[in-house]
C-alpha cells in the first residue's frame, strides 16, 4: 500500500517537474498588442465543451484548411487535441500531425485521447516559448487556433515557424473577432483583422487568402513573403 502512495506521488512529482511554468506575471505589448495570459492546463475541459462545433464550426473550419492525404502538417499551442485528432484523420496514415504546446500535461491528455480513438500519426512535442521545435523546411500547414495571441514571444516563434516550413507552406490563423462586440471573449484574447495582418507583414509573411464564414473567429492563411 505504501509503495502504491509513494509511486503515485513520484509520477505526480514528475508530471509537476516536467511542467514548464507559464506567464504568472502580466505579458508584454506586441506591436501595440497586449499578449493574453496563457490558458493553463486546468481549463482543458473547456476545449472540448460539447458547444464548441456550435460556436465555431470547427467542422466546416476544418474542411476549409483543405488537407490532403500524406501532408505533414502542425498544431501549435494544439492543447488537449482538438483540431490536432481532426487533422490526423485527413492527412491519414501517411500524414504527419505535429502536436506542439509548452504545457507537457496538455501533451498528455491529447496522448490520451489519440490512443482512445486509434490515432497513431499524432506526434507531440513539448515546445518553448520561443521554438515549437519543428523540423527545418519540412511542414505544409500550420494551424494556430486560439493560440497565437498567447504567444509571449510572438517575433521569435514566427521566425522558428518560417524556418518550419516547406516551400509553399502556408501558416493558418484562427482568432476570436476583436472587431464583433458580440464574440463573447475577453478582449486580450481577440485580435483583429488589421492587427493579424500588421504583425505577419512585419515578420515577413504575406495573406494568400482569408475564410470569412465562420460564426466568432477570423480565418487567415499567410505563406512567406518574397525577400
Ligand atoms: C486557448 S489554448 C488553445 C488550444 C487549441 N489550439 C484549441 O483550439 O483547442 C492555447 C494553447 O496554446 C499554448 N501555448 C501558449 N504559448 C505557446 C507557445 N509559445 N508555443 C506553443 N504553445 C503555446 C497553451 O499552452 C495552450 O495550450
Amino acid at each position: 500500500m505504501h509503495v502504491k502512495i509513494l509511486l503515485s506521488l513520484l509520477f505526480v512529482g514528475l508530471l509537476l517537474n516536467a511542467e514548464q511554468p507559464i506567464n504568472t506575471e502580466k505579458p508584454g505589448i506586441y506591436l501595440g498588442r497586449q499578449i493574453a495570459y496563457t490558458m493553463h492546463s486546468d481549463g482543458a475541459n473547456w476545449l472540448t465543451r460539447s458547444e464548441r462545433e456550435k460556436e465555431e464550426s470547427t467542422q466546416e473550419m476544418i474542411k476549409a484548411l483543405g488537407l490532403k492525404k500524406g501532408m505533414t502538417v502542425a498544431d501549435i499551442g494544439c492543447g488537449n487535441g482538438y483540431h490536432s485528432l481532426e487533422m490526423a484523420k485527413l492527412v491519414g496514415e501517411k500524414g504527419t500531425v505535429f502536436c506542439v504546446d509548452v504545457q507537457f500535461i496538455m501533451l498528455k491528455l491529447l496522448e490520451k485521447r489519440a490512443r482512445e480513438a486509434g490515432i497513431k500519426n499524432c506526434k507531440t512535442i513539448l515546445g518553448e516559448f520561443t521554438d515549437p521545435k519543428l523540423p527545418k523546411g519540412k511542414v505544409d500547414l500550420i494551424l494556430l487556433v486560439d493560440a497565437y495571441h498567447e504567444f509571449t514571444d510572438p517575433e521569435a516563434m514566427l521566425i522558428k515557424m518560417k524556418e518550419s516550413l516547406s516551400e509553399n507552406g502556408q501558416i493558418v490563423f484562427l482568432e476570436f473577432r476583436k472587431e464583433d462586440k458580440k464574440v463573447p471573449i475577453k478582449e486580450d484574447h481577440k485580435m483583429s483583422k488589421k492587427q493579424i495582418l500588421k504583425e505577419l507583414v512585419h515578420n515577413g509573411f504575406k495573406l494568400v487568402r482569408s475564410y470569412d464564414k465562420l460564426p466568432w473567429q477570423h480565418m487567415m492563411f499567410f505563406g512567406k513573403a518574397k525577400k
